[in-house]
Parts: C-alpha cells; structure tokens; sequence
C-alpha cells in the first residue's frame, strides 16, 4: 500500500498511525522487561483514540487513565474496569470517589486525599500511592527536576504515610512513581525500583511497584532507555525481594511514547515557499495547533520531502499556517520543497493528535491506522460544525 494513495483519498493534514509498529514495540517491551511478573498499562494521554485504544486491548495491555472521561473512552473500548488504572494529579477528591464506583484501579499522590481516602473507604477498596522518590544521579537533572514536581508524595513522607495507612486501615496494594522521559534513564529506573521495593517491605499487602511512563525510544539529547540491562537487573532484584507475608511482587509500566511515539506520522502539504533574507521558509498546511511539541518542548522531529526524496539538499525553516511564530524545525536540511509536495513529520504519535487544538478556528486533522495492507480513518477530520457545537447564548439564572 503506498502512503501517497490514502492521502490522495483523505487529503492533509493526516496523521498516520502504524498498527504493526506498535504491536513490535508491545512485544520488545514484553519481551525485555520480567517477564509473566511485568505489565504494562498504555498511557492513553499520549494518543487517545478509541481504535488505538482496542488495538492495545487486543494485545492484552491494560489502560493508564488521569481523568474520568478517560476511564469511560476505555470501557467504551471495551477494557475491563480492573484492567484500567486512573493515576490523576490534584484532582478533586470527588473524581476518585466516582473512579472507585466505576471499579478501576485508583491511585493517590497527596496527603490530603489519601486521608480523605482512608476515612471513606478503610480497608474496603485497594489502593495505590505514588511517590516523588527525589532521586539524585550524577548529573543532578533529576534532583532539580523532582524538587521542582508537583507530582507524589516525598518519599520522605513515608512515616506520615504508614500513620495514615494505620489509623485508617488503608489497603495499600500498590506503590507508584514516575520519571519524566526528560530525566529517564537505566540509572533512574534501577534507583527508584531499589527505594520502592524498600518501602514495600514497610506495607502489609503491597503487590506491585508501577514505574510510570518514561521510557524514551529515541530522545536527542541523551541515550535511549537501555530497557534490555533494565529488564535483567530488575529481574535479580525481584528474585531476591522477600516480603514476610510471602507475596510476590508484580511490576507495572505505563508507556505513552515508547508504544505510539514512533508509529506516527503527520503528513502536511507544502503551501507556501518564500525567503526572509538567508532564511529559506517552507510553509506548510498544518501548525502548531496539530503538533505543538516542537513550540512547546523544543522536541525534534525528522521530516521528510515524500515527493522529493532524491532532491538537491537545502536549508529549510518549515513552518506552520498559524498567525503567530509557529515553527515545525529550524534551519533543518530537506530535499528541495517544491509547492504541493508532501512533507512527513516524524515520531508524532504521542502527545500529536492528543494535544492538538482548534487555535486559529482550523479543524483538527484526520486520523488514519494503516494494518499490514489495509488503511482506516479512525477520526474524520474536524468541520464548521465542530468549530460551533456548544457555542450557545444560554440566559443564566442569577
Ligand atoms: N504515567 C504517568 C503517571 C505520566 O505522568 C506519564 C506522562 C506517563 C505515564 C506516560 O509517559 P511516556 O511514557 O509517554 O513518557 N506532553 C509531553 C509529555 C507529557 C508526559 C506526561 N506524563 C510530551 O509531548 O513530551
């Protein structure tokens, strides 16, 4: 099946997904982290759509949610409610409440609803904390990045946490942490897993330490995440974790990227060409209202001229159709772009779509899943009646 012949159907801006990518990743995962003692909950925030969503059902991996509508987009995907965790930040106590009545997985990350919690439920509903490990490598980048977190509990907190965990009965059946993919490392990983599994020792029933997300398939800056020396060293140290009670321990991941990152693609049409003095600019019909990670985080994505690929080699500023700096690469070196060709962006499959807005009153792109020699739309492409809906002049009784 050729890429040019589906978007001559659906036309760009496109985001392609590759199924079969993303089962090869699901397996290397599988495959490398302990095995029959590992699962893996997709971090649905990175590419939340519901055919994404029973592909990974279909491949036996559970769903890591941080809002209810998320919870209700994975049952409607058909997930079991206990193969679904729900790992929110500062939300209102209230959304655990309703996470605990639709049965998921629940995981508490401050003082305040974790007590909240205990006085509620006791003993009568499991559940899970997570920490901010605080954990210091020689770089010292993930010191600065934990001090500064807003997520978990310190871990120096641990004695507060038993105190409540005893006063209220409280079934903690889970620890949690999670390591942005920025500070993510094999030395990170193994610190924060020699901690929790320290700390689950001091917990009656404590199953499983969850990892979080993280793992990062490809970043710039650093080496990726050496999941092969992880998968064997965090196999010794569940050999020799030994809990008086005799329970086992289970380990749990919540990939976002390392599943989707790469399986996307966003293919836009080159619009405009024009200079600004030495800077040549390539304009495209798409921004960063439909990927706003290289604004937002500086992120790298290659880009490719699929109409020109043996084209001479220049300089190129692609940019984006918003009325505002709007820049999808600087200064990137890119076969000649002519009007009309198709550029394809790169690792847009996590954090893309999911992130996306309707800025400059444009709709948001089609989705499309390629499977081995077939094509699917899974999201048409937004229209004026999507700008609209819920626009309402509404009188208020006051
Ligand atoms: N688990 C928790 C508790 C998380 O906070 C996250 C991501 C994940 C799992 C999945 O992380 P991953 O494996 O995808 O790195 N929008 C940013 C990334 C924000 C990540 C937030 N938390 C980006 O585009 O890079």
């Amino acid at each position: 099946m050729k890429i040019v012949d589906v978007l001559n159907q659906v036309g760009t801006p496109c985001y392609v997904y590759d199924a079969e990518l993303i089962r090869n990743r699901y397996e290397k995962l599988q495959s490398h982290l302990p095995q029959g003692r590992s699962r893996f909950f997709f971090a649905m925030k990175s590419l939340s759509n519901l055919a994404i969503l029973r592909l990974m059902r279909e491949l036996k991996a559970g769903l890591d949610t941080v809002s209810l509508f998320e919870i209700q987009m994975g049952l409607q995907a058909g997930f079991e409610p206990s193969d679904i965790i729900f790992t929110p930040n500062v939300v209102h106590f209230s959304e655990i409440e309703a996470a605990v009545e639709l049965g998921v997985g629940v995981n508490i990350e401050n003082l305040n609803n974790l007590e909240k919690f205990g006085k509620k439920f006791g003993n009568d509903y499991p559940v899970c904390i997570r920490f901010n490990p605080n954990i210091a490598i020689e770089d010292q980048s993930s010191k600065k990045w934990y001090e500064e977190s807003k997520f978990g509990i310190p871990y120096k907190k641990l004695g507060l946490i038993l105190d409540l965990v005893q006063r209220y009965n409280i079934h903690v059946e889970g620890l949690h942490i999670h390591s942005s993919h920025v500070i993510m490392n094999h030395d990170i990983l193994i610190k924060s897993a020699e901690l929790m599994f320290q700390a689950a020792l001091k917990f009656d029933d404590v199953r499983y330490v969850d990892f979080g997300g993280g793992l990062n398939p490809k970043p710039r800056k650093q080496e990726a995440t050496d999941i092969v020396t992880i998968g064997k060293v965090l196999t010794t140290m569940l050999e020799n974790y030994q809990h008086p009670s005799g329970e086992e321990l289970q380990l749990r991941f919540e990939p976002g990227r390392f599943l989707v990152g790469e399986a996307g693609t966003l293919y836009v049409e080159a619009t405009v060409l024009k200079k600004n003095g030495n800077v040549q600019f390539a304009g495209v019909d798409s921004g960063f209202n439909h990927l706003i990670r290289p604004m937002f985080y500086d992120s790298h994505h290659k880009i490719e001229n699929m109409s020109n690929p043996e084209g001479r080699i220049e300089e190129y500023t692609v940019v984006g159709n918003l009325c505002e700096v709007d820049n999808f690469a600087k200064s990137r070196h890119i076969p000649t772009i002519r009007e009309g060709d198709i550029l394809a962006i790169h690792d847009a499959g996590a954090y893309g779509f999911s992130m996306s807005s309707q800025y400059n009153s444009r709709p948001r792109p089609t989705e499309v899943l390629l499977d081995g020699l077939e094509a699917f739309v899974i999201r048409e492409r937004e229209n004026f009646d999507d700008m609209v809906r819920n626009q309402v002049y509404r009188k208020i009784n006051v």
